[in-house]
């Protein structure tokens, strides 16, 4: 069965990177010219994806008004004949079906996913995290590269990569088998693991696909990790039971919840700007050789 819904959860604190984020949403904070979430939408999309549910809360509408028309600034843009400037933020508001539906209270990222529960339905669904923003070759997506093994193999999947012994504890740990290049079997699984509980150094990163049964399993899944509703548990009690997969994704992530992550995003991406890239290479080398 092809997947074609997503769900993005949006609706975190983003206490790593305060005080912006107290009025600026992460997912909002521009790589370049676009939010990050712009980027997570349009891997969606290149993935096949064609309906979107973004998990927002208070003070991100303007994660809404991002991909909404703006009748004044387009007629703005026509009437000063900047007509590519036009084409371009019309083309934001036709990306995907996207619809809103608000987290009341930050209660983690398990319960984010449960408000998605009546959008989804009965059918496998993406999730990609709000705050993970994953640049990969064009024709490879990272989410397509997951669906493709839950094509193959029919299970849950999660996008997987090698973390520092430092990195884990924060993470989340997964005991994993090869199946095939790049591919594991997934039997285990525990977020934010107590050095002494790490299964490996795999940790899930940004995303992964679910069956619709996660949601009764969420329903009925405690606190788990500060005290959050933690997705990773219900993953683990689907792992347990029907087995899921895991894929060594082709991509390199940047944590937009994390200042050093927005940094690295900015600078690599920059640097390999259409527009931009040859004049920010040029002064990264200059500003490289006042470092010593
Ligand atoms: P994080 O755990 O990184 O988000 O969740 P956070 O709670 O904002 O992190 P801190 O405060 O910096 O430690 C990963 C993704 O899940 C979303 C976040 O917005 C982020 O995109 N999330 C998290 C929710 O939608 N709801 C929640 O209750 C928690």
């Amino acid at each position: 069965m092809n997947v074609t819904k997503a769900v993005i959860p949006a609706a975190g604190l983003g206490t790593r990177v305060l005080p912006a984020t107290k009025s600026v949403p992460k997912e909002m904070l521009p790589i370049v010219d676009r939010p990050a979430i712009h980027y997570i939408v349009e891997e969606a999309v290149r993935a096949g994806i064609t309906d979107i549910l973004i998990i927002t809360s208070r003070g991100k509408s303007s994660v809404e008004d991002y991909f909404d028309r703006a009748p004044e600034l387009e007629e703005r843009l026509l009437r000063s004949g900047k007509e590519a400037l036009y084409r371009q933020i019309i083309a934001v508001t036709q990306m995907a079906n996207i619809q809103y539906v608000r987290q009341q209270e930050a209660k983690g990222l398990g319960h984010a996913v449960l408000c998605a529960k009546s959008f989804v339905g009965s059918e496998p669904f993406a999730v990609l995290y709000g705050d993970d923003v994953i640049v990969s070759p064009p024709d490879k997506p990272v989410i397509g590269q997951l669906c493709e093994a839950y094509d193959r193999y029919g299970l849950g999947v999660v996008g997987m990569k090698e973390v520092t012994p430092e990195q884990i504890v924060k993470y989340s740990s997964l005991a994993v088998e090869p199946l095939e290049d790049r591919v594991y079997k997934v039997t285990d699984m525990v977020e934010k693991p107590a050095p002494d509980k790490i299964l490996s150094l795999y940790s899930i990163l940004g995303r992964c696909i679910l069956p619709a049964e996660v949601f009764s399993i969420l329903e009925s899944t405690p606190p788990g990790a500060g005290g959050e509703l933690q997705l990773t548990d219900a993953m683990r009690a689907l792992a347990r039971t029907q087995g899921m997969t895991g894929v060594d994704y082709i991509g390199k992530r940047y944590d937009m919840g994390n200042k050093l992550g927005v940094l690295e995003a900015i600078v690599e991406v920059g640097a390999a700007h259409p527009e931009i890239g040859e004049g920010f290479r040029a002064y990264l080398r200059e500003f490289c050789r006042t470092l010593g």
